[in-house]
């Protein structure tokens, strides 16, 4: 059985385990020793290791045939240092990992003014986070040429599940643009990401490819919430104009609002042969909206700020 090493094994990695269980020996960092032990119960052999102190890494170098990436960049600056850290331990080791699977963001693209952004749309980040993205993007594109790997990006719009729905915002009532003026965005459920990196894993044709992994139905910001507050019996935050709305949020909050694209997802529903369990959120949160006990769940997690 070939071993494959997964590097960040939070939300959406572990929901990949049982899939990934079956085919491969599993291995993935923590730092922790509760996220060791939870990973033993899962099967994984925990390696402790982080991104931010390069001396934990050397023990990762010729370990594992695959490579699953899922850690973050870190919090500041345009660079990613984490990823940089991890290609230079890695690359010391005679075995490298030939398949490399990598969680980015749909950030990378930046504001595309509400049009539809396909995989060969140039990225063009708006903020550092995005910037930090492409960075990680581009270093492993330079890995994987310079070392014949194979290299699957995954770039994520705005993932969610029962247990991780935007509830915060529900929460601190900071209001949302109006219809008429709002923002596209794109979601994934954290399920359909997780059977995303499985198929991904499982790619035949070799070098580095893209794909947007994203649902198939693009919604307004306040259209996304619209149905969430409905699914939840919640209130609606209030809509505004545009430049209201930007000046009464948090720098971060304005740039996650004003970033407007669709994301084109039909290279990823052709050729990565995972079938969407929720190619549209709608879909989920109508679901969502009959089942008692999961709403009771989701509005469990919502956080009291207020
Ligand atoms: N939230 C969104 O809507 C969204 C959208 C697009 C893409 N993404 C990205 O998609 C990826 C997967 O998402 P997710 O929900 O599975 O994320 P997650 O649950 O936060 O998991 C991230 C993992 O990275 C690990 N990590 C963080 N810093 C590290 C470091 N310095 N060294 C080693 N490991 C480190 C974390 O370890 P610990 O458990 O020890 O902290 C965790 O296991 C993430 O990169 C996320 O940023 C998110």
């Amino acid at each position: 059985m070939r071993t494959l090493l997964i590097v960040g094994a939070g939300d959406v990695a572990r929901r990949a385990l049982p899939s990934l269980a079956r085919r491969w020996r599993v291995l993935a960092t923590c730092r922790s020793p509760q996220a060791a032990a939870s990973l033993r119960t899962a099967g994984v052999l925990p390696i402790p290791a982080d991104l931010d102190h390069a001396a934990s890494l050397s023990r990762l170098a010729g370990l594992a045939d695959a490579l699953l990436l899922t850690a973050p960049p870190p919090g500041d600056g345009m660079q990613d240092a984490r990823t940089r850290k991890l290609l230079s331990a890695l690359a010391k080791a005679e075995r490298i990992p030939q398949r490399i699977v990598y969680i980015s963001t749909s950030g990378v693209y930046g504001d595309a003014g509400g049009g539809w952004c396909p995989e060969t749309r140039p990225p063009a980040p708006d903020n550092a986070r995005a910037w930090r993205r492409l960075d990680a993007e581009r270093q492993l594109r330079r890995f994987a040429g310079r070392h014949g790997c194979q290299l699957t990006i995954l770039r994520a719009p705005g993932i969610y599940a029962d247990e991780r729905l935007p509830l915060g915002r529900f929460a601190s009532g900071a209001p949302l643009i109006r219809p008429e003026e709002d923002s596209w965005s794109n979601h994934i459920h954290a399920d359909d990401l997780a059977g995303l990196c499985v198929a991904a894993l499982r790619r035949r044709a070799g070098g580095a490819r893209v794909y947007n992994a994203s649902d198939c139905q693009p919604l307004p910001i306040s259209e996304w919430y619209r149905r969430l507050a409905a699914a939840l019996g919640l209130p609606m935050p209030a809509l505004l104009p545009r430049d209201e709305v930007r000046a009464s949020v948090s720098p971060l909050t304005w740039s996650y609002l004003r970033e407007s694209r669709r994301l084109d997802n039909r290279r990823l529903m052709r050729e990565l042969g995972y079938r969407l369990r929720w190619p549209e959120a709608a879909g989920y949160l109508a679901q969502l909206a009959q089942d008692e006990t999961r709403r009771a769940k989701a509005l469990a997690t919502m956080p009291k700020i207020r």
